[in-house]
């Protein structure tokens, strides 16, 4: 049995790693701001025979990813696996994004990421083993138009999992980083009701139960990367090795405002 906390998880892709990670017997512990949500998801994996706790917090407060790691360590007596997920969107041109927005998308996307990684990362190091799971995006990997700040947050999260991942070499310490494509969540919805509008684009998606079970893979085989949508690997290499021709790729995968 694993110990897993997961951010970000009373929806999405971290409800559905939650949903995952306790229907095949591991221990899940569930954080995000709606406790409420969080109690149901709890009683219905407990009423399910599954082990799982619900830690309320917000990642842009640190106190509360360090309470989200005791709590996890007081009941199940380690943490094995620390899902940093939790995200929000944004979208509009660069110089049309309010600097507030900047740094809320830097707070909840960067610092949350930071404080979730720091606290799970000490107590890695006390029991000398442990995971840590980083929701990106495939935009950390190749910027879209109209998502210069969400994608610049992406980015900073693949540096992060990139340095512990040379940081913690030969230790037994794992970091990997996820980059799914559009996924049918309520990320639009959040933006919707933060902002007054939502998103929509083209392109392939895939769903949230997708990602969970590319997860659940990662934490039984730890990989440096993992795609979720497996073609997404491509536009990487290609943005590496001809970034000029990525720049014309990724008009395909415009995204829109729509009220
Ligand atoms: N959906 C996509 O197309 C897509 C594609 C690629 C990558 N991703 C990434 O996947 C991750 C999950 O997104 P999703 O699509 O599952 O979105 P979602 O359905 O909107 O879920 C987002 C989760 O993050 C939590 N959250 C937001 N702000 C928080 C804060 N300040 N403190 C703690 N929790 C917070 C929300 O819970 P509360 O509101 O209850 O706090 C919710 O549980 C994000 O990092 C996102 O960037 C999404």
């Amino acid at each position: 049995m694993k110990v897993v906390a997961i951010t970000g998880a009373s929806a999405g892709i971290g409800l559905a790693c939650a949903k995952v990670v306790a229907a095949r017997g591991d221990a899940v512990v569930l954080s995000a701001r709606r406790g409420d949500r969080l109690d149901a998801e709890v009683a219905a994996i407990r009423a399910a025979g599954g082990q799982a706790l619900a830690v309320t917090g917000d990642v842009t407060v640190e106190a509360d990813m360090t309470t989200l790691v005791a709590r996890a360590v007081e009941a199940y007596g380690r943490l094995d696996v620390m899902i940093a997920n939790a995200g929000i969107g944004y979208h509009d041109t660069f110089v049309a994004t309010p600097p507030d927005v900047m740094r809320r998308l830097i707070d909840v996307n960067l610092m949350g990421t930071l404080y979730a990684a720091r606290a799970a990362a000490l107590q890695f190091t006390k029991q000398q083993s442990g995971h840590l799971i980083v929701i990106s995006s495939i935009v950390g990997r190749r910027g879209i138009a109209g998502s210069s700040v969400y994608s610049a947050t992406k980015a900073a999260q693949a540096g992060l999992v990139e340095s512990l991942r040379a940081e913690w070499h030969g230790t037994p310490l794992r970091a990997s980083a996820v980059y799914p494509i559009s996924t049918a969540t309520e990320f639009r919805d959040a933006i919707r009701r933060d902002y007054g509008f939502t998103v929509q684009g083209r392109g392939p998606k895939q769903t949230a139960g997708s990602v969970a079970q590319a997860v659940l893979r990662c934490m039984d085989v730890p990989r440096p990367e993992v795609y979720p949508y497996r073609r997404a690997r491509l536009l990487a290499l290609v943005n590496s090795l001809a970034p000029g021709l990525a720049d014309r790729l990724v008009t395909r995968f415009g995204r829109q405002r729509t009220p």
